[in-house]
């Protein structure tokens, strides 16, 4: 699947201000600074659609962009969904509290949310905030996947290395392991997978 039209739709700071249209929402998760916005910009071919900052929590808000539907045809709308980051260490605790109470709050009980990727840094190690996270998203019946980002950062043999290592980490906790995805924003790639899985999801 091709993503011919996207567009911003609305932000959210409550899972009340979000418009109940029954749209499907696929939305993007993961630490502050991974990649999300970058992604949903490769993912619609839009560069600007999403903010995307170097300074860690950026967005702040939900935003829903609207793809798909209307004259174009193509198959039903739905949405893409931005999420603030979590585990942004240098914000206030008064703010981190505030945007990630936002953040459980959409993902354990947004009606429409049908699949929610789940974005960590190929470089890195299996951090314990992802993990108690994507533990949180099994408790709650959260369909999930995860979606390494930034593997142009690192050489074939590293980048195999990393993910063989994130899959050995997630089977000491899931029976299964859930869709993984490798993606590059900046080389853009991995994101004609993601689309297919969408599109899979939409029918
Ligand atoms: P918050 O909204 O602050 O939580 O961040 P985010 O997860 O939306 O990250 P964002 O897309 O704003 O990107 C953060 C930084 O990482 C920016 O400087 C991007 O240019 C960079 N970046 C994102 N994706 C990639 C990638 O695939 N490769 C490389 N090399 N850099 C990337
Ligand atoms: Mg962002």
């Amino acid at each position: 699947m091709k993503i011919t039209s996207a567009k911003f739709a609305f932000s959210s700071g409550k899972l009340s201000q979000i418009p109940k249209d029954g749209l499907r929402e696929f939305a993007f998760i993961g630490r502050s600074n991974v990649g999300k916005s970058s992604l949903i910009n490769m993912l619609t071919g839009q560069k600007g659609l999403a903010k995307v900052s170097g300074t860690p929590g950026k967005t702040r808000l939900i935003n829903h962009f609207l793809v798909g539907g209307g004259a174009s045809g193509g198959g039903p709308a739905w949405y893409l969904v931005d999420l603030p980051g979590y585990g942004y260490a240098r914000a206030s605790k008064r703010v981190r509290a505030g945007f990630e109470g936002l953040i459980t709050d959409y993902v354990t009980k947004a009606e429409k949310l049908w699949f929610l990727f789940v974005l960590v840094d190929v470089r890195h190690e299996p951090q314990r905030l992802d993990m108690e996270f994507m533990s949180m998203l099994g408790e709650e019946g959260v369909p999930f996947g995860v979606v390494f980002t930034k593997a142009d950062k690192l050489g074939t043999n590293a980048l195999a290395a990393n993910v063989a290592n994130y899959r050995q980490e997630l089977l000491k906790r899931w029976e299964e392991l859930p869709p993984i995805f490798v993606t590059s924003s900046e080389k853009r790639t991995g994101g004609d997978e993601i689309l297919d899985f969408i599109e899979q999801h939409l029918h």
